[in-house]
């Protein structure tokens, strides 16, 4: 399989005109006056700045961009105007997006090496090391394309792009540094997410999932990783993760990532839990056949999950995790767990199948037990759950429930930091009374409304007295067409906000 891009980001102490890059990225906001890094170089390029936005050829929307070629009065070959929009809406996300714009353009300029001078603008009430991981992140977002099939693409791009984070100031590029060695190592493990989750279906089986964990397990010490396979997790009694494999020739796996720190622990055993069915037709509940190739995403959840263990591994971080990961693949056969079906879960509550297609919660549901035995004290798991969530939320943001205050806020900080947005929807009594069989505990559908709490109710019934928390990334798994800032396909949601949310818990 071909070679992803190689990404390499580093801080360089420099000034700007100095800076010997095939692509100089500047940040512009929307707003009358060039900030004093423009005004700078604006000079040094005899104007030329002022004139295309004079022009109203440019405009610093966010996502807009120009590209000046320098001529040789400044040691960058060309510049590359980015717009930030306005100023006082600008966050950590204005320079996340803009970064990647940077790098989009420069992977699809060919340039090798991009300079980026964009968190100059941001001003000075931005902690100097979150800018560095936010511009790292942004270069890896942007940079990132699924290409690992294509072997006719004779406009290829470059194999390593490196990124220059340039400040001429000795202290801030030291900061910024710090934050780019985090940002470095959470980019990566982002666009490892997205590969995994772009995998078709034929590629990536819950078995050859398994096996990428276990490399990924290879490649930072604290890792270790243990697969069950069809037979054990019969004799653990894990009916729900059995049942929604049954259908397929790819046999189901849990796979259970772990990290332990090396030196002190700090704070509680954190469970992932994360949904990875590698392909939902819906079983026997078959789903319509438009948009049925998108469900090759169905494994976003545990892709996350795995490429989150793995982030915490390389950061070092004082926390221990456990990733957990049922893997199946929801086919329709013979074979197949059908409507009606009576299950019994791991936790040995007994469900009613009423829908096939409602196949997530049937293998989270012992996932989530699992957590529980291995006496993690939080548990959160991600899971591309619902359509129901995306009629909610569309793909912007994605479902949290829970039963804990102070677990919801902590991912919600996360949220903010991470540029990965949640918003609070509820799972309480009243939807788990929808969850109720007259001949199970429990049934696998609720009634026609609400079905993203619902399915949250369910969930949050085998948590037991555990602190929980529920991410539905269905929606925001998944970017439709390209934009400035990304390719379509997988958006790996989930590996910056959990990552985040553990980097937070070791400073508790
Ligand atoms: N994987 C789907 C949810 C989904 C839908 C993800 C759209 C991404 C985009 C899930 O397994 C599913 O099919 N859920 C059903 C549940 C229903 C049968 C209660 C749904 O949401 O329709
Ligand atoms: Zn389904
Ligand atoms: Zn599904």
């Amino acid at each position: 399989m071909k070679q992803l891009i190689n990404v390499k980001v580093q801080a360089r102490r420099q000034d700007f005109a100095d800076a010997a890059v095939d692509l100089l990225a500047v940040g512009l906001f929307d707003s009358k006056s060039l900030d004093p890094v423009c005004r700078n170089l604006d000079g040094l390029l005899d104007g030329a700045i002022q004139r295309l936005t004079k022009l109203g050829d440019f405009k610093a929307k966010r996502g807009n961009t120009a590209l000046l070629y320098t001529d040789g009065r400044i040691a960058a070959k060309r510049v590359l105007l980015v717009g930030m929009g306005e100023r006082k809406k600008a966050d950590l996300n204005t320079l996340r997006q803009a970064a990647s714009a940077a790098a989009k353009k420069a992977v699809s300029l060919k340039a090798k090496k991009l300079g980026v001078a964009l968190h100059c603008v941001m001003g000075p009430t931005f902690d100097y090391a979150a800018l560095g991981r936010a511009a790292a992140e942004g270069a890896y977002l942007g940079s990132y394309s699924y290409d690992e099939f294509v072997t006719t693409d004779k406009n290829k791009r470059p194999a390593v792009l490196t990124v220059e984070i340039i400040d001429p100031e000795a202290p801030k590029k030291a900061a910024i540094g710090k934050g780019i060695a985090a940002g470095d190592v959470i980019g990566r493990a982002q666009a490892r997410a997205k590969t995994l989750a772009n995998r078709p279906a034929n590629i990536l089986s819950p078995a050859a999932l398994a096996e990428e964990a276990k490399k990924l397990a290879r490649g930072a010490e604290g890792l270790t990783c243990t697969v069950l396979d069809k037979k054990q997790l019969a004799a653990k009694g894990m009916g729900g993760i059995l049942a929604v494999g049954a259908g397929s020739v790819n046999q189901p796996r849990l796979i259970v990532l772990r990290y332990r720190p090396s030196g002190r622990h700090r704070g509680p055993r954190v469970a992932l839990v994360g949904k990875a069915v590698t392909f939902d037709t819906g079983g026997i509940s078959i789903k319509p056949a438009a948009n049925m190739d998108r469900m090759k995403l169905d494994k976003s959840g545990g892709a996350a999950v795995l490429a989150t263990v793995r982030a915490a591994a390389e950061l070092e971080l004082a926390i221990e995790v456990c990733g957990i990961v049922p893997a199946a693949e929801n086919m329709p056969s013979g074979a197949s767990y059908r409507p009606g079906d009576i299950i019994t879960t791991f936790s040995g509550k007994t469900v009613e199948v009423q829908n096939t297609d409602a196949e997530g919660r049937m293998l989270l549901c012992d996932a989530i037990s699992y957590a529980d035995k291995l006496d993690c004290k939080i548990i959160v798991d991600i899971a591309t759950l619902t359509g129901s969530c995306l009629v909610a939320l569309g793909r912007h943001m994605a479902g949290l429930m829970g039963n804990d205050e102070k677990l919801t806020t902590q991912l919600l900080e996360a949220a903010d930091q991470s540029g990965e947005k949640l918003w609070r929807l509820p799972s309480g009594d009243e939807y788990a009374e929808e969850m109720k069989s007259s001949i199970a505990d429990l049934k696998n559908i609720g009634g026609r409304w609400g079905g993203a709490c619902t399915a949250a109710a369910f969930l949050r019934q085998f948590a037991g007295d555990r602190k929980w928390a529920h991410l539905d990334i269905a929606g925001v798994d998944l970017l439709e067409k390209d934009t400035a800032f990304s390719t379509a396909g997988s958006t790996g949601f989930g590996v910056r906000l959990l990552t985040m949310y553990l980097v937070g818990l070791q400073k508790k």
